[in-house]
């Protein structure tokens, strides 16, 4: 038997953008619970899983396994630097048609942005004036702790998760005075240390002192810092990321287990594609495509391992470029070439053309993070939540301890497919279905 807290009362799910990631998530969630589309993606909706073994086995949906919230007692809120309703970002966003949008008008307008805590120079690109105009980094903290506690207790509201979905940040490399500890962090929020601290960090912050999970969905590394570690231990509460796993990843992270298991050789993989939308533009600027970069290439060194198969991997070009190209809009289209080599050495190449849609692919993957690091709160869990890896690009791993990262799509499958069973009151095993 399932040894979690029941799902009971409103799940309020903070999601910090209103672009168009966010808006087709939300609108997918309020016409999927009136019957008027499919949440097709999200494994918490459709996936089943075996539990138990032999004889006694038996597949289940996950709310079958354990005690998820229902589309039903969602309630939705937002911060962005633009001021639009989230009807109007859905519009602006132009990935939905008007007839998956209308029906859920009324809803959408009352999703109303609270005002961003926003800096310019972590995206130089965007110039909205929703704002927050705050002197430090720890009035940003205080003043979005009180957005948290005011939607709580406005809406009645159960459980918060607070989730990332706005534009990706520029790089912040970690620094070890002031990213390695609670007290570190605080103080250089106190300083106002504009260089160090992200606006992102402030909103994790503010989500675990408020008592919610935050979830990283661009490839910032805000929660990836051992005193957001602290932090989430501290106020036992689960932490993820980052950046969500949607296209060209997806494909990396499931075909390179192909090359792997049969030994084949790789000595280089392109992965370049065009995208035209607000994502695209804020990723034109080198310094925010820096951060995606790094979260984009770490991907094939732990699955095609240099020091395991020298003859094999040794020596892997793996190069991955973003172009802005507004024409295609939120439709990408992804080329990857793969030049692999095989029997005496002999060269192939595999070319992978995806036309995909940015936001359609990633809404799933936020509905499924917002359920189960809810989930995984009420089990108790609290830090890094390894097994939400399989919905994420650069999942964190404990690196000042010299832990790898799981990127195999196949083995975070097993570690999702196990945290349900184990949360469910089942044995984690790692039969073949
Ligand atoms: N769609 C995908 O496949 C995918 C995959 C992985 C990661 N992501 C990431 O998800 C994020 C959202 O993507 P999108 O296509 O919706 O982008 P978008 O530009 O349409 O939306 C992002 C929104 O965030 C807002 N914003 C920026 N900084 C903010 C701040 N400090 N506080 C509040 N709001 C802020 C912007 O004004 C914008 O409206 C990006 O970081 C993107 O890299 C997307």
């Amino acid at each position: 038997m399932s040894n979690v807290k029941p799902a009971e009362g409103k799940l309020g799910i903070m999601v910090v953008g209103c672009g168009a990631v966010s808006t087709t998530f939300m609108t997918g969630v309020l016409m999927a619970r009136k019957g008027l589309a499919k949440p097709i993606g999200s494994v918490t909706q459709y996936d089943k899983i075996r539990v138990g073994k032999g004889d006694n086995k038996k597949y289940l949906h996950y709310h079958d396994i354990v005690p998820l919230a229902k589309l039903e007692d969602i309630v939705f809120a937002t911060w962005d630097v633009y001021p639009q309703n989230a009807y109007q970002a859905a519009v602006y966003a132009d990935v939905l048609k008007a007839k998956d949008i209308e029906p859920v008008r009324d809803e959408l307008e009352q999703i109303v942005p609270m005002k961003a805590a926003f800096d310019k120079n972590f995206a130089k690109r965007l110039d909205g004036d929703n704002v927050k105009n705050c002197k430090t980094r720890w009035d940003m903290v205080k003043e979005l702790r009180k957005d948290i506690s005011d939607f709580k207790q406005q809406n009645g509201i159960d459980r918060i998760v607070v989730i990332w979905a706005a534009s990706t940040e520029i790089y912040v490399p970690y620094n070890d005075k002031i990213h390695s500890t609670i007290e570190a962090l605080e103080q250089a929020m106190k300083n106002d240390d504009r260089e160090h601290i992200a606006p992102s960090m402030c909103y994790a912050y503010a989500a675990l002192k408020e008592g919610c999970p935050f979830i990283m969905g661009a490839p910032n590394t805000t929660v990836d810092i051992p005193a957001m570690w602290q932090l989430a231990e501290q106020v036992r509460m689960p932490i993820a990321g980052k950046d969500f796993k949607t296209g060209q990843t997806l494909v990396k992270s499931g075909f390179a287990p192909i090359l792997k298991v049969r030994n084949l050789g790789l000595s280089g993989w392109f992965s370049t594609n065009i995208l035209g939308n607000r994502d695209g533009l804020v990723l034109d600027e080198p310094a925010n495509f820096h951060t995606k970069e790094v979260s984009k290439l770490s991907t094939l060194e732990t699955i095609l391992k240099k020091d395991e198969q020298p003859d094999l991997y040794g020596d892997i070009y793996h190069k991955v470029r973003i172009n802005y190209y507004p024409p295609r809009n939120d439709a990408k289209e992804g080329w990857d070439n793969l030049d692999i080599f095989g029997w005496m050495g002999y060269p192939m190449q595999i070319k992978i053309n995806f036309l995909c849609r940015d936001s359609i692919l990633a809404a799933p993957l936020l509905l499924d993070l917002c359920l189960l690091s809810d989930l995984a709160a009420r089990a108790g869990r609290y830090g890094t939540q390894r097994f939400l890896s399989f919905f994420l690009k650069s999942p964190m791993h404990d690196y000042t301890k010299g832990e790898e990262a799981v990127n195999n799509l196949f083995d975070q499958y097993v570690m999702l497919k196990n945290a349900i069973r184990e949360m469910g009151g089942h044995e984690a095993d790692e039969e073949i279905d």
